[in-house]
């Protein structure tokens, strides 16, 4: 399976702060906030890695991720030039994608708990058709909501609705069979605007082909794109590291725990960065696992 990153957002809801500096490259706690998406990649053995920037911005991913061979990855670029939404990252990836299927994960949500690993696996391992989460949200406006019948199966999502027919939204990691690119070329932008991805996964509904794995209370998920959320992100991250001694959304751990990386390797990230909270954590996990 391949994987495909959205990190082409300005972040618009973040100004100024993303004036100079695009989201997905903005600091969670001690990294930036594109390290989660691709250790969600990485936790699933997914090693072939798109990812999709700002026109403008290339660079500075090259910067800090490289072709991703220090975490084991495979990583490659391309531009999104114009904000088409997030279902062009299929046509953008079509050639990556090949005869593959492919799991999209935006670059700004960012998922945590004890179980995740066994929830993403259940998705990566369905066979045909598409599968993304359900999560409970208080407030489900913002998203892609879920709208069930009376005995519990899903018959449509709509994208921000005004008025939700449920408190089940979808978030931003979707797993889907090779078909998905011909089905987002079919897609007509919406009223923003934008190829919604939430068109892509009514046309799966409509095959009857859509697979929703409900995400249970202890897993969190965070969608990072305005300032509360963003801190509100940060803090849950370092409690959950003071309290489990277990950090997330490291990728040198990651791709050790996987096979994708030796210990030299490990070792020698975490000796370049070990000035920081980031490395010494590494520096410390290396060591008890030499
Ligand atoms: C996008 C999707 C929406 C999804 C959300 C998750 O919203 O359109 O369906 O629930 O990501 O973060 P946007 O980031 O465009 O507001």
């Amino acid at each position: 399976m391949k994987g495909i990153i959205l990190a082409a957002g300005k972040g618009t809801r973040l100004y100024p702060i993303t004036h100079s500096v695009c989201k997905p490259l903005l600091p969670v706690y001690d990294k930036p906030m594109i390290y989660y998406p691709i250790s969600i990649l990485l936790e699933m053995g997914i090693t072939d890695i798109l990812i999709i920037v700002p026109p403008d911005e290339q660079e500075q991913f090259e910067h800090l991720l490289g072709n991703g061979d220090s975490f084991g990855a495979n990583i490659t670029y391309t531009k999104q030039y114009e904000r088409r939404g997030i279902a062009d990252a299929f046509i953008l990836g079509e050639d990556f994608i090949g005869e593959d299927r492919v799991c999209l994960a935006l670059g700004d949500n960012i998922f945590f708990g004890s179980n995740l690993r066994e929830k993403l696996m259940t998705a990566k391992n369905s066979k045909s058709g598409a599968t993304v989460f359900g999560c409970y949200m208080d407030d489900p406006r913002p998203f892609g909501v879920v709208e069930f019948d009376g005995d519990g199966k899903v018959i449509s999502i709509e994208e921000k609705p005004e008025n939700p027919k449920s408190n089940y939204i979808v978030p931003g990691l979707y797993f889907y069979d090779n078909r998905v690119v011909e089905i987002a070329k079919t897609v007509k932008p919406s009223a923003r605007g934008e190829l919604e991805i939430t068109s892509v996964n009514n046309a799966y509904l409509n095959m009857g082909e859509l697979h929703i794995v409900p995400l249970d209370k202890d897993i969190t998920w965070f969608d990072t794109g305005n300032s509360n959320t963003l801190l509100d992100a940060a803090c849950a991250i370092r409690n959950y590291k003071d309290s489990t001694g277990t950090q997330i959304g490291c990728l040198e751990e990651t791709a050790y725990k996987n096979g994708m990386i030796t210990h030299e390797k490990l070792l020698s990230v975490a000796e370049s960065i070990k000035m920081s909270d980031y490395g010494e954590y590494l520096m410390g996990f290396a060591m008890a696992n030499r």
